[in-house]
């Protein structure tokens, strides 16, 4: 608390540097336009691998991770901790060789054509089997993208299908694997992460903590609120705040930051993802001031991802200040594109500080 001439006083929150255990890059010229606001707020992401071509060998993600580092604004410390994209020809030998390099820390399930650039993703889990196999005994966590791609199921019924189709059976055959189910967005994933051994953890992503389905249909469609996951109906919601507030350390921040350009979003086929990386921890604050549980954004930030990875928790620590503020309409992208966020042009009740 510090004193102010105004209202009394100032409401700050102090917390551990956090880390952003799900992100978007992508790479190039839009890299160079994103980095700088995870840097910012995060001290460490794990990236996402499906570039075009994905990244599916530790050469690759080594060379990805040396663009990244590139990148980065001067004096800026941001640790990319990278991950490679499974396919139906992974070799067990490359999962050895990712967790021998000390920088590939996770091993990322899209389904083929579950989300964007997924198409060389996974056609048949079984195919993986002895990947999967080589991470149960390595220890290298798998990430997954949750949801059928099955056109006759329902688009919001796709991940409460994939728990039963897919991940209670892959669970069943590998019960050691080390797995995180990617931005949950159900109830029911949080029940069954919450029943699953402590190999399995998730992360929530802030925009599913404070938005529903409504939003993509608010007085018209809104392309900045389309996802995957797609928002789900607001009981879903309320179970996602439940998990993340509760304490419980298999729940953990993951932004699922994804930008696309205002012209790809705006379009009569736009591209799935938020861009909530330049006000991520702020729009976080906001979902957990909602359920009176700021005292928990702590341990779900900063805590609960490292000790899941096995790695340090961060030794610095970030200041939120409780101010509105506007956040801009739009950032510069690449090729002159604009980058819409989410809450574009909106207020936003905390700020973080520099
Ligand atoms: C992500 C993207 O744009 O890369 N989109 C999204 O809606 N989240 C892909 C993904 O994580 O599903
Ligand atoms: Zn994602």
């Amino acid at each position: 608390m510090r004193p102010c001439p105004y209202a009394g006083a100032i409401m700050q929150i102090t917390i551990t540097r956090p880390d952003d255990w799900h992100l978007h890059l992508r790479d190039g010229p839009e890299m160079a336009a994103v980095l700088p606001h995870s840097a910012r707020q995060f001290a460490r992401a794990i990236v996402m691998p499906n570039l075009r071509p994905p990244v599916t060998t530790v050469a690759a993600a080594g060379e990805y991770r040396a663009r990244i580092l590139a990148a980065l604004p001067d004096g800026a410390a941001f640790e990319p901790l990278m991950t490679l994209y499974l396919t139906d020809s992974m070799s067990p030998q490359e999962v050895w060789r990712a967790a021998a390099s000390g920088f590939v820390r996770a091993v990322k399930l899209y389904p083929a054509g579950a989300t964007t650039n997924s198409d060389s993703g996974v056609t048949d889990i079984g195919r993986c089997a002895a990947v999967l196999a080589a991470m149960e005994e390595c220890g290298l966590p798998l990430l997954v993208h949750g949801e059928v791609t099955d056109p006759a199921v329902d688009v919001f019924d796709r991940e409460k299908v994939f728990i039963e189709r897919v991940l209670q059976p892959l669970l069943l055959r590998h019960a050691a694997i080390r797995l995180v189910f990617e931005h949950i967005t159900t109830g029911d994933a949080a029940d069954f992460v919450r029943a699953c051994g402590d190999n399995v953890a998730a992360t929530i992503t802030a925009h599913h903590l404070l938005y529903n389905r409504n939003a993509i249909f608010a007085g018209g469609i809104r392309p900045h609120h389309y996802c995957l996951p797609v928002l789900k109906r607001e009981r879903h919601r309320q179970a996602l705040l439940q998990a993340a507030t509760s304490g419980n350390p298999k729940f953990f921040l993951g932004t699922d930051s994804a930008p696309h350009s205002r012209a790809s979003k705006e379009s009569a086929c736009g591209c799935a993802g938020c861009y909530t990386a330049p006000a991520a921890l702020e729009l976080y604050a906001e979902a957990f001031e909602s359920m009176a549980a700021l005292d928990r954004l702590e341990a779900f930030a900063s805590f609960h991802g490292p000790d899941f990875y096995r790695l340090p928790r961060n030794a610095g620590q970030v200041t939120l200040q409780q101010e509105e503020w506007l956040l801009p309409a739009a950032f510069a992208y690449a090729g002159g594109e604009p980058l819409v966020p989410l809450r574009a042009g909106e207020p936003l009740r905390w700020r973080l500080l520099d």
